[in-house]
C-alpha cells in the first residue's frame, strides 16, 4: 500500500496534539479525483478544528486531515469523472465532509475545483480560496451586502486573510472602502485600496458616519459598532456568527452571517480578477508541511496580514 505524508488531527486537546505522520494514499470514487497537493491554505479555521470548535457543523470523524483549501494537480480521476484530466493545475475549497489539503495528496470531488490562475503560483492559489469566497459571499450574496459602486463599506479586521480579499473586492465594485486595522497597517491597507483608515486600538467606528454596509471578522463589541453605524435599512455581513446579543437589536438592519457553504462558480468568477492583477492575494509567511505546528500557532494569534500557506511540494 502506498503511504503519504499528512497532518492529522488525533484529538480536540489542541495545536500540540497533531502528528505528522504517514497514512495510505487515499483513493479517489466515482465522481471524485486525487490531487497531488502543492500547497494548502491555512485558515482560523484549521487550528480551531485541533480544539474541537465547530465541530456540531464540520462533523468530522477522528483521525482527521485539516486544510479547507488547496492548489495542486490532478493525479488520477474516478470513473465519472468528466472535467478534469490527470495533469491538470486546479484550485478549490475543500468540502467539509473531506479529509482536508494538510497532506501530499488527497480525495476531492470532482466539482469542488477549477482551473488555477495562470498567473499565479501553488502557493499564491492556495491561500485564496477560503478568505476570497467568504468576502465575496460576504459583499456580492443577492441575500448578503450586495454591494453596489458608490455605497459605503466598513470591513473589519481588514489587514487578516478575508479583509485583504474584501478591501480589493469592494474596491474593485467601485465602493467606497473604510478598513479597520493596528497603526502598523495603515499604509499598507491605504495602498490595497481603502479610502478611509481606522485603528481600532485608538479610535472608535463612531467616527465613520453613517455607511451602508459591515463586514464583521472580529464579532463581540465590534459588532455592535458596526451596526450602530449602519444606516436603516442597510447591512451586516457577520463572519464569526450571530454576536450582535438582542435579536431585536436595529431591526433596520439586514443581518447576513457568511456560513463557508461555498461554491466553485464563485471561485471560477473571481479566477480573471486574479489573473487580470485587479485582485492579489496577500502572503505573510510559507512553512514547510512538516512545520504546521508552527503555521497553526501563527495563525492562532490572530494577528496575521494575510495568509500563511503550507507548501506541500516544495513549491
Ligand atoms: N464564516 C465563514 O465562512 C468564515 C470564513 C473565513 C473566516 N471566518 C472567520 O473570520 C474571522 C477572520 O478570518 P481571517 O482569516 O481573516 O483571520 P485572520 O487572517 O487571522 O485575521 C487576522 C487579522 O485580524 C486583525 N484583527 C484582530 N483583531 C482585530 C480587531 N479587534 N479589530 C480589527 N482587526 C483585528 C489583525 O490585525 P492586527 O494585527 O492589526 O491586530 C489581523 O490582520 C475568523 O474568526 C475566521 O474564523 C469565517
Amino acid at each position: 500500500m502506498t503511504t503519504i505524508k499528512a497532518v492529522r488531527i488525533h484529538n480536540f486537546d489542541g495545536i500540540d496534539q497533531i502528528r505528522y505522520e504517514d497514512i495510505p494514499c487515499p483513493e479517489p470514487g466515482p465522481d471524485e479525483v486525487l490531487i497531488r497537493v502543492y500547497a494548502a491554505g491555512v485558515n482560523p479555521v484549521d487550528w480551531q478544528l485541533t480544539q474541537g470548535i465547530n465541530q456540531e457543523f464540520l462533523q468530522r470523524t477522528l483521525p482527521t486531515v485539516p486544510g479547507f483549501e488547496v492548489a495542486g494537480v490532478v493525479e488520477k480521476t474516478g470513473s465519472a469523472v468528466t472535467t478534469l484530466a490527470p495533469g491538470d493545475a486546479v484550485y478549490g475549497h475543500v468540502d467539509f465532509r473531506y479529509d482536508g489539503s494538510f497532506a501530499e495528496y488527497m480525495v476531492s470531488a470532482e466539482d469542488r475545483l477549477v482551473p488555477k490562475p495562470t498567473n499565479l503560483d501553488y502557493v499564491e492559489a492556495a491561500a485564496v480560496p477560503v478568505a476570497a469566497l467568504a468576502a465575496w459571499t460576504a459583499l456580492f450574496d443577492p441575500e448578503g451586502i450586495n454591494l453596489k459602486a458608490g455605497q459605503t463599506v466598513l470591513i473589519t479586521a481588514a489587514a487578516g486573510g478575508v479583509g485583504t480579499f474584501a478591501v480589493q473586492f469592494a474596491k474593485w465594485a467601485g465602493a467606497r472602502v473604510i478598513a479597520t486595522g493596528s497603526a502598523h497597517s495603515r499604509d499598507f491597507l491605504l495602498d490595497l485600496g481603502a479610502d478611509v483608515f481606522i485603528d481600532y486600538h485608538t479610535q472608535s467606528l463612531d467616527a465613520v458616519g453613517l455607511i451602508d454596509a459591515a463586514l464583521d471578522a472580529v464579532g463581540e463589541q465590534t459588532q455592535l459598532d458596526c451596526l450602530a453605524a449602519i444606516r436603516p435599512a442597510g447591512v451586516l455581513a457577520s463572519l464569526v456568527g450571530e454576536q450582535w446579543g438582542e435579536p431585536t437589536l436595529r431591526p433596520d438592519v439586514k443581518k447576513f452571517v457568511v456560513h463557508g457553504g461555498f461554491y466553485p462558480q464563485q471561485l471560477a468568477d473571481i479566477t480573471p480578477l486574479l489573473e487580470s492583477g485587479e485582485v492579489r492575494p496577500i502572503i505573510s509567511q510559507v512553512f514547510p508541511l512538516s512545520a504546521v505546528k508552527d503555521a497553526l500557532a501563527l495563525s492562532s494569534s490572530g494577528h496575521v496580514r494575510g495568509k500563511i500557506v503550507l507548501s506541500v511540494d516544495g513549491q
